[in-house]
């Protein structure tokens, strides 16, 4: 929702840690894509390249609505933009470590699809289509779950859970003394 970007206070803008539920919740399609809007991209990168991850969704500073920034290079020319974005298809498998800057000290191994083709907004609103491999198609499945309300502990086992389970205390405990 629209609404939601325009009362933001974006300088205000951090964050968010696992276990809060805006992290739980399903995002909703943006129905405009204006200069506020990317004035809220340019936030996201910048919080993204200060937390030193290479991909953020709008749930993760609290927006509920489905756009996402990624920069599988980690260069600063390397600014991805992808609003309301679908996967098309998905083939083949990898396995991998991801982390998430809303769940941080927490890196799991996950399996994903090794190719997806993705469809979306660009940050001028234009639609475009991209097939990717490997990296980025990992960053495109991860930050896609984020607006689906899922983390990536919700994509590991107990056993990996268990195995994170001072760190997740940890968090529990500060997002409750918050
Ligand atoms: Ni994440």
């Amino acid at each position: 929702m629209y609404a939601k970007i325009e009362q933001a206070n974006l300088d205000a803008l951090r964050v968010i840690h696992y276990p809060d539920p805006r992290l739980g919740e399903i995002s909703t399609p943006l129905e405009r894509v204006d200069d506020r809007v990317r004035a809220l991209l340019n936030r996201m990168f910048e919080l993204m390249f200060t937390g030193r991850g290479v991909g953020l969704a709008a749930p993760q500073v609290g927006i509920n609505v489905r756009l996402f920034v990624a920069s599988p290079t980690f260069e600063e020319d390397d600014r991805q933009v992808f609003i309301n974005p679908e996967i098309l298809s998905v083939e083949g498998k990898q396995e991998g470590e991801e982390g998430c800057l809303s769940v941080p000290g927490v890196n799991c191994r996950i399996t994903r699809g090794n190719v997806v083709t993705v469809r979306a907004l660009d940050a001028y609103g234009e639609p475009f289509e991209v097939t990717a491999e490997e990296m980025p198609a990992r960053i495109y499945q991860h930050e896609t779950d984020h607006l689906d309300g899922r983390l990536l502990i919700d994509r590991v086992g107990t056993v990996a859970r268990f195995a994170h389970r001072r760190t997740l205390k940890q968090l529990e405990a500060e997002f409750a003394a918050s």
